[in-house]
């Protein structure tokens, strides 16, 4: 089974977890207590549930996930033109990976961690091709 390494913005581990493949990540973050807002509740509509995905980055991203971070990008928001930023709702857990939370609830101001999350992906999702640059990575 795949393995999801978090880690923090220093690249220190803070736990892995054992996920068996296919899982939605959120819901792979959530059932293993890692600390991550979900506003939306998996929906593709807040962005709270972000992550850099620094190893195992996808192929594969949703049209969803991908019309959201133009229209951000679009409105003022780069930090969403980056091809390692994910929504953690958005993400089937294939193989290993590592990855850092953006917004924990310790860390920012938020009135709850979110709505319960589905187990599918939410919507439907249709999937587009995603190109992950030789440049990206945690060296080991
Ligand atoms: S976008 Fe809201 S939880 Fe993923």
């Amino acid at each position: 089974m795949p393995i999801v390494t978090i880690v923090d913005f220093m690249g220190d581990v803070q736990k892995e977890i054992t996920v068996e493949k296919g899982t939605k990540l959120l819901k792979a973050l959530i059932d293993n207590e890692t600390d991550v807002v979900h506003t939306c509740g998996g929906r593709a509509k807040c962005t709270t549930c972000r992550v850099t995905i620094h190893k195992g980055v996808p192929t594969r991203k949703t049209q969803r996930q991908h019309d959201l971070f133009e229209k951000l990008i679009k409105s003022g928001q780069p930090q969403f033109d980056h091809p390692a930023v994910f929504l953690s709702c958005q993400v089937i857990v294939e193989d290993d990976m590592t990855v850092s939370v953006s917004e924990t609830f310790n860390s920012v101001i938020h009135d709850s961690r979110g709505k319960d999350t589905p187990d599918e992906i939410t919507p439907d999702p249709e999937w587009l091709d995603h190109e992950v640059p030789d440049w990206w990575g945690i060296k080991d």
